[in-house]
């Protein structure tokens, strides 16, 4: 079976790059999809990596778009991003007249600054929530959220149930080829309100391994930096969050000197909030007197971070109220002269004041670089 609008096929078919010529729409989708126009509200689509979500949440928003109802599609794949770059979740909207593109622009992104859930669950899960949130508030009768394919062990059913407890979805929509959703159902089901509809994977869903994984997010990273410049912020405008810099007390010039004969170099920057020190140097430091930092800090446990090694770390530059503006790649941060040089194609990046940390480092070619170190 097809899918019976012959115009929303034909994007679909382009986007598949001549690997499924044919898209499949199952009955049960179909059953489902009018189960949801029936009774309209939140949607949670889950499933395996490569189970078909993306490609099903496409043929459900044109099915309902095509029947008259403003959908809201959240992209809450934060490494196989469909809508915005990886790193980020994203809303489009689709409406009657407005009909979803090959490449949808995003309505609202909101910076996680991972590939992967782990470690990052609270900007993944509220950042969801604000964008299901926002397609409400955009006259969004349907809201399809789309998520990422880790569904198994511990840390998958941790994030699965809190988001379903952050969502409150009237449906979710449980996309297995066996029964690989099952653990993460029994979580949900029979919660008042939220009704499940499990449905069978298309036999034409392609798996796609690690090294084709992360060719995507190169690709789309590649893109997304294509057209970006050189900025130069000053600090002294800026907050930090993910890398928590400036919560705490700055170390005086004198203490900076003292931390340098242990560290076999002169720091640049020095804070202690709470038990935790942070320190900035540049290049290679000794590690054998790190106690003696610890001690005259008078802090438990103290990071030391080489600036070079922040090179490449993204960036999710935000406004003073909070909304992501823009990713920016570090270049090179100065805590002495207080000045941060990054990429970003964002055209005004004087007006970010909050800039929060990724935890990966890129090129502005799209190819991952590895772990920040400050995490
Ligand atoms: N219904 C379908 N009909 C044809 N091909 C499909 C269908 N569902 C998935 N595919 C193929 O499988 C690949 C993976 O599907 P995708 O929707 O990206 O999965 P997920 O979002 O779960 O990772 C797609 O690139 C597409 O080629
Ligand atoms: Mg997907």
């Amino acid at each position: 079976m097809g899918v019976e609008n012959a115009n929303s096929v034909v994007w679909l078919r382009g986007k598949m790059s001549g690997v499924n010529f044919d898209l499949e729409n199952l009955p049960e989708w179909v059953r489902a999809a009018e189960g949801i126009l029936a009774r309209p509200g939140v949607v949670v689509l889950l499933g395996a990596s490569d189970s078909g979500k993306t490609t099903l949440s496409r043929i459900l928003a044109e099915r309902w778009r095509i029947a008259g109802r403003t959908v809201g599609l959240v992209d809450g794949d934060i490494g196989q991003s469909s809508i915005g770059p990886p790193t980020t979740v994203g809303l489009a909207m689709v409406s009657p007249n407005a009909p979803l593109s090959p490449h949808p622009s995003p309505l609202t992104l909101h910076f996680v600054g991972s590939t992967s859930p782990p470690g990052h669950f609270l900007p993944h899960i509220l950042g969801t929530q604000a964008l299901v949130h926002a397609a409400i508030a955009q006259g969004a009768e349907i809201v399809l959220v789309d998520t990422t394919g880790l569904i198994l062990g511990a840390v998958a059913a941790s994030l699965k149930w809190h988001k379903l407890q952050a969502l409150r979805p009237q449906h979710v929509l449980a996309l297995q080829r066996a029964e690989e959703l099952e653990p993460i159902l029994r979580l949900v089901e029979g919660q008042a309100d939220m009704q499940i509809h499990r449905l069978p994977v298309s036999s034409k869903a392609v798996r796609r391994n690690h090294a084709a994984r992360r060719a995507f997010r190169e690709e789309r990273f590649r893109e997304y930096f294509a057209q970006a410049s050189r900025h130069d912020l000053a600090w002294k405008d800026l907050r930090f969050a993910r890398l928590w810099l400036n919560t705490g007390r700055r170390a005086s010039q004198e203490e900076l000197t003292v931390f340098g004969l242990s560290l076999q170099t002169m720091p640049l920057y020095a804070e202690a909030a709470g038990e935790e020190g942070l320190v900035f140097v540049r290049g290679a430091y000794s590690r054998a007197a790190l106690y003696q930092v610890r001690n005259a800090l008078g802090v438990s446990d103290v990071l030391v971070i080489d600036v070079e090694q922040l090179r490449g770390t993204l960036l999710g530059l935000h406004d003073h109220a909070g909304a992501f503006l823009a990713l920016g790649i570090l270049q090179d941060f100065d805590p002495e002269s207080g000045r941060l040089q990054i990429l970003s194609p964002f055209q005004d990046p004087g007006r970010a004041r909050m800039v929060a940390f990724g935890s990966l480092r890129l090129e502005a070619s799209g190819k991952e670089l590895g772990e920040s170190p400050w995490r």
